[in-house]
């Protein structure tokens, strides 16, 4: 059954997540070789693997969570391709995840523009649909833009998050499932919750 945003809480959150992993996350992920749901596994397993903090591999894990944007009844006719999924995820997220979880995801687009700004072989290792999307995204990031990304406190986090979201686009990949990380992600968001509340 699919949940309902007006109702979701601390409680909830994770479970509303998992249902959308679980419906959505064999769509398509347009011009990659993996589905939605295996890259940002995939970017989340990678992270765990490589004994990264949990605020990496939940960044991996959620980053791209915007892309099912009828989920949050922000969804539009007129939404263009590639738009609004990373403010759309990072909107819901900030509700209950610390801010550098909703960074990683309202940034993620933003970090691939500044990486191929500063940094020449990062382009180079681009897929093909990532630099498609790039020129839809406004390509890299001019000298203002990249001095104003800078100040971005959670600056290095993100950069590590996007290096995951690229690495995640590997056919027939094993990985486990968003339940794996679900007790992960109910414990972050368990400590957010309670330290807004006191
Ligand atoms: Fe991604």
């Amino acid at each position: 059954m699919k949940p309902d945003i007006k109702n979701v809480n601390s409680k909830n959150i994770v479970d509303f997540i998992g249902a959308i992993f679980e419906r959505r996350g064999g769509e398509e992920y347009l011009g990659e070789p993996v589905t939605m749901g295996q890259h940002m596994l995939q970017g989340a397993t990678m992270a765990e693997q490589s004994k990264e903090p949990d605020d990496i591999i939940i960044g991996a894990l959620l980053h791209d969570i915007g892309h099912f944007t009828s989920e949050f009844g922000t969804f539009s006719m007129e939404d263009k391709e590639d738009r609004y999924h990373e403010d759309a995820g990072a909107a819901v997220l900030e509700h209950f995840f610390p801010k550098v979880i909703t960074d990683c995801c309202r940034y993620h687009v933003a970090a691939k523009r500044y990486l191929c700004a500063t940094n020449p072989e990062y382009f180079q290792k681009l897929s093909a649909a990532s630099v498609h999307s790039l020129n839809l995204q406004g390509g890299p990031m001019s000298e203002t833009e990249i001095k104003e990304f800078e100040r971005n406190p959670n600056l290095k986090k993100i950069l590590t998050v996007r290096l995951y979201d690229d690495a995640g686009k590997i056919p027939n990949m094993d990985t486990p499932s968003f339940w794996h990380f679900a007790p992960l992600v109910q414990k972050m968001v368990d400590s957010h919750c309670s330290k807004e509340n006191n």
